[in-house]
């Protein structure tokens, strides 16, 4: 297991950075906001078998939650996160203070891209995509990565990053890693820990709503609304999840579609209890050819 340098500040990883671009390294950038799960280690895994130099940033960015969201209480632990770095590969970890992204909160400036961010979660969670945005572009360009990669699990959040990425002409490319799933489907996240026993019984739910979309579009189901009352169905039937949304969207725009084609995002939200979850799976539609990108399962079934 090597060791990963870990530093607090942008010259620091701006040093570190140039120091591996002379050794003729690639550099790669997996942001994290910590506690990181098999989900995370996935995301390292994928960037050291890309090869170069791996780097890991753990930042909570206050930017990204509203004012009632769960900033003072997201789990933190650094000195874990250290040591799964160090077991899954990566090189460099930087962990800054706040003040050391930024001058003042709110910052004066921001990254916001339009439409992508408005439905689904951004409608729940105003200013959260801006300020995902703007941390991102922030690392992009500490970094100048050739590659960062980041979870299908938070696809809107994956669509609004590239559209910004591209739009601001960076040259990190963003690489897309699949949902990274607990052996009863649930999807992996830092914010699982918030669960009861009871809610971690009941959370499963959202991806067997998810499945039971995917099997009416295997059975030949093409109207979106059909969809979205299927995983409705499947959503209500466990009591303590309270429904946020239940979409189909294209995968790439975020935007409504008219009929299932091409590559949809089948999306839901639901809080249970402290936690806000969310998942999804991308169908991938070509005539009577259905492709379902549901992640991956970690355990045993
Ligand atoms: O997905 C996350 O953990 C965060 O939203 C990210 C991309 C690290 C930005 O803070």
């Amino acid at each position: 297991v090597n060791t990963p340098e870990l530093v607090h500040t942008v010259s620091a990883v701006r040093d570190a950075v140039a120091a591996a671009r002379r050794r003729g390294q690639a550099i790669r950038l997996v942001p994290t906001m910590g506690a990181l799960h098999a989900g995370h280690t996935s995301l390292i895994g994928r960037a050291r078998a890309d090869g170069g130099f791996v780097a890991v940033s753990i930042f909570v960015n206050p930017l990204q939650f509203g004012p009632s969201e769960d900033f003072a209480a997201y789990p933190r632990d650094l000195e874990g996160d250290v040591a799964a770095v160090a077991r899954a590969g990566g090189d460099l970890i930087f962990a800054p203070s706040v003040e050391e992204m930024y001058e003042a909160i709110p910052s004066l400036t921001r990254v916001s891209v339009a439409e992508i961010t408005e439905p689904l979660c951004g409608a729940a969670r105003p200013g959260h995509f801006d300020g995902v945005a703007t941390v991102v572009a922030k690392l992009f360009a500490i970094f100048e990565a050739d590659t960062a990669y980041f979870g299908q699990k938070d696809a809107q959040q994956l669509a609004v990053v590239r559209r910004m990425a591209q739009d601001l002409s960076f040259r990190t490319a963003v690489v897309a890693c699949p949902t990274i799933r607990e052996a009863d489907g649930l999807a992996m996240s830092s914010r699982n820990a918030y669960l009861t026993a009871q809610e971690r019984a009941a959370a499963p739910t959202l991806y067997r709503a998810l499945r039971a979309a995917a099997d009416l579009v295997h059975a030949g189901e093409r109207e979106p609304a059909a969809l979205r009352v299927k995983l409705m169905e499947v959503l209500s039937s466990e009591p303590r999840l309270d429904v946020e949304y239940a979409e189909v969207r294209d995968a790439g725009t975020i935007e409504r579609i008219g009929t299932i084609d091409g590559d949809v995002l089948v999306a839901v939200a639901a809080r249970l209890g402290r936690a806000r979850l969310i998942d999804n799976i991308v169908l991938h539609v070509h005539g009577d050819d259905v492709d379902v990108e549901a992640g991956e399962i970690k355990g045993d079934l």
